[in-house]
């Protein structure tokens, strides 16, 4: 076992066990007092397994816990028909209507940042703000309690990659009940409304119906809403602040793109390839699984990992060089097949506006430090970036 995602060295700098991976053990075995897994990084393993519900099934969860089925939190059919409910606030028209609000949210933290010292923190300014009021609009809540969700959010993550589950009960509590209160407002006032009131992703959950047509059970409800709070917020906080740091640690980066911004959208997708916000998520194997001659016997935890994956280099030229006219459109960052991240657009849309933005207004932007991780081993991101314009 010379791999272990929690020793220091790969915590600090996960590509560090690629190689090792890739080349020499394609079937990893990880086992501690608290969990034990396999893993899977070369790019055909990781699309194999993401395209096969049967074998790697996601039933029991996507983190390294096993966990009761919840809303898209399982296989087809209920993934199927949990998934088609909540897909309309994600379409192409739904993403571009979100543009403007998305430019004038931006232009909004810029102008606080300019209006006071020459010195910020990336992260806190930006990052954070902008995919939390942006999830919270799309979900009906109210502005003055993104603290709040900043802070739930942050737990749900913890929770996943933790052995101690009993660790934030309460405030797991807190936050189902806010949430649970939040629903079933939404229903009362669409019994009152019809479903003419407002046109939200709360609406599209609260308004549910099965097949049978009958109101979906509020356990699915509040599991959907939990994967779109996490979903949509630390993963979008972490592309931006990764792609920020990679552009202005070599400050030649940063000018080519003053000098071409047609390289926005690739320098966004080469960011997501290198440093992918979720390093990793699991499946569970469905039955024995033989790949390249080792066996994962069935009823195991198996760690899917996109980082490597996207530096294998039977895909990607010079994998492990950050270089933004690459077309890197086939990353695995926001995985593959049944559970494709259904917010992959509006992370884009959130990013390459960011980075426009700030090209335009902050020219000079440089980089203080490149601040600290954040801390679940199976995400990547930072935790503060400390700029000056
Ligand atoms: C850079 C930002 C993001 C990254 C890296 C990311 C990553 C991922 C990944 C890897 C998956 C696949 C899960 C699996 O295979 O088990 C996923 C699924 C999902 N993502 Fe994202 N995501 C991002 C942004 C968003 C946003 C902005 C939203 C919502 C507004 C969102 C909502 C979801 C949901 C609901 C799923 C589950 C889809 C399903 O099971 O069918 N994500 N995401």
């Amino acid at each position: 076992m010379s791999w272990n995602p929690f020793h220091p060295d790969i915590m600090e700098d996960p590509s560090s066990g690629h190689e090792y991976l890739l080349d020499q053990c394609p079937v990893h075995f990880f086992s501690s007092p608290e969990m034990r897994f396999y893993t899977l990084s070369r790019y055909d393993d990781v699309s194999s397994c993401l395209r096969d519900t049967t074998r790697f099934s996601s039933q029991y969860g996507q983190g390294p816990n096993f966990s009761e089925p919840a809303g898209m939190l399982c296989d087809p059919p209920q993934h199927t028909l949990y998934r088609k409910l909540i897909q309309p606030a994600f379409s192409p028209k739904a993403v571009e209507e979100l543009r403007p609000k998305v430019i004038s949210l931006t232009n909004e933290l810029v102008d606080k940042i300019l209006s006071g010292d020459s010195t910020f923190d990336l992260h806190d300014e930006i990052a954070f703000p902008l995919p939390v009021t942006i999830i919270a609009g799309m979900l009906g809540v109210p502005s003055s309690d993104l603290e709040k969700f900043k802070r739930w959010s942050d737990i749900q993550v913890e929770i996943m990659g933790s052995g101690d589950l009993d660790k934030y009960k309460e405030e797991q509590i807190e936050f189902q009940n806010y949430m649970l209160k939040h629903l079933r407002g939404r229903k009362l006032e669409l019994a009152k409304e019809g479903r003419e009131g407002k046109q939200d992703l709360l609406n599209l959950i609260a308004s549910a119906r099965n097949e049978q047509d009958e109101a979906i059970p509020e356990s699915d409800a509040l599991s959907m809403l939990n994967q779109l709070l996490v979903g949509g917020n630390e993963t979008t906080t972490s592309l931006i602040t990764n792609l920020f740091w990679r552009l202005l640690e070599k400050p030649s980066r940063w000018r080519t793109l003053l000098e071409d911004r047609s390289l926005v959208r690739s320098a966004v997708e080469e960011s997501l390839r290198y440093d992918p916000p979720v390093l990793g998520l699991y499946r569970n194997s469905a039955s024995d699984i033989e790949i390249h001659d080792e066996t994962i016997p069935e009823g195991e935890k198996v760690y899917v990992y996109y980082a490597a994956a996207n530096r294998d280099p039977r895909v990607f030229n010079k994998p492990n060089e950050f270089d933004i006219s690459r077309k890197a459109r086939r990353h695995m960052s926001f995985g593959l097949g049944t559970h494709f991240c259904v917010g992959a657009p509006t992370a884009r849309l959130e990013a390459e506006v960011v980075l426009e933005v700030m090209l335009e207004r902050m020219p000079d932007l440089r980089m203080l430090n490149s601040g600290e991780r954040i801390k679940p081993f199976f995400l990547w991101g930072r935790k503060h970036l400390p700029c000056a314009w």
